[in-house]
């Protein structure tokens, strides 16, 4: 899979071990994962060109880079992605926000969309924010509905995956680059990742 970027760095391997810590109380859980998120945009933005604009500078004016942030629509999927959204758009005070929110059914694992608010992508890079990819439903999902919109290039940024959950969705879409944090080893009976961090959604809104 090419299509897959693990930065491997060791202050996002520390926030993801805070994130699987039970004693982390529900606001530490969602300023990490918004943390997190932001620490993931770096690496998605890495080889990212920039363009010369001109600015004031205390000494007269000049030519620097700067992203063109304007173009980027963060999308998290409700519930467990939202806490991400700050940590992106502090980031890029440029970009816009959409709203997706997904649920997948506790029993047969199936994800439906109940809320769309993504508005329409063209021109527009977009970056679903999603912490969690089990059996990758909602994520497959996301990225149909999202590509429905015709953005030019779609980025995911995930935190915690389980093997057959990531390979499914980047098999399905080699024409997306998805961002994530680490994958673990496998899906208890239940479809929830071990080791994992337990109910993402839960966990960050004290449910
Ligand atoms: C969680 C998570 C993902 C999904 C992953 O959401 O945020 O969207 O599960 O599971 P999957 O890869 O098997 O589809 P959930 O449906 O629990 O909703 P919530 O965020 O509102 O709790
Ligand atoms: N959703 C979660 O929030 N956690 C899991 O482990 C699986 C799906």
């Amino acid at each position: 899979m090419k299509n897959i970027i693990q930065p491997g760095h060791p202050l996002i391997k520390t926030l993801v071990t805070r994130l699987r810590n039970l004693e982390t109380d529900s606001y530490t859980f969602r300023k990490t994962l918004s943390e997190l998120a932001r620490l993931l945009l770096y690496e998605a933005l890495k080889d990212e060109k920039t363009e010369e604009i001109n600015i004031k500078l205390w000494s007269g004016s000049g030519n620097f880079p700067y992203i063109k942030g304007e173009r980027y629509v963060f999308i998290p999927v409700l519930r467990a992605g939202l806490p991400m959204l700050d940590g992106v758009l502090e980031a890029v005070p440029e970009a816009s926000a959409g709203f997706l929110a997904i649920k997948r059914d506790e029993k047969t694992l199936k994800s439906t969309v109940y809320y769309d608010r993504v508005p329409p992508l063209k021109g527009k890079t977009a970056f679903i924010l999603d912490p969690m990819v089990a059996t990758g439903g909602s994520l497959d999902h996301a990225i149909s509905v999202v590509k429905g919109k015709k953005p030019d290039r779609i980025f995911t940024l995930n935190v915690i995956g389980a093997p057959d959950g990531v390979r499914r969705v980047c098999e399905n879409h080699p024409d997306i680059t998805m961002v994530i944090a680490q994958v673990d080893e496998k899906l208890d009976n239940n479809g929830y990742i071990l080791p994992g961090l337990g109910d993402a959604g839960d966990r960050a809104f004290n449910t």
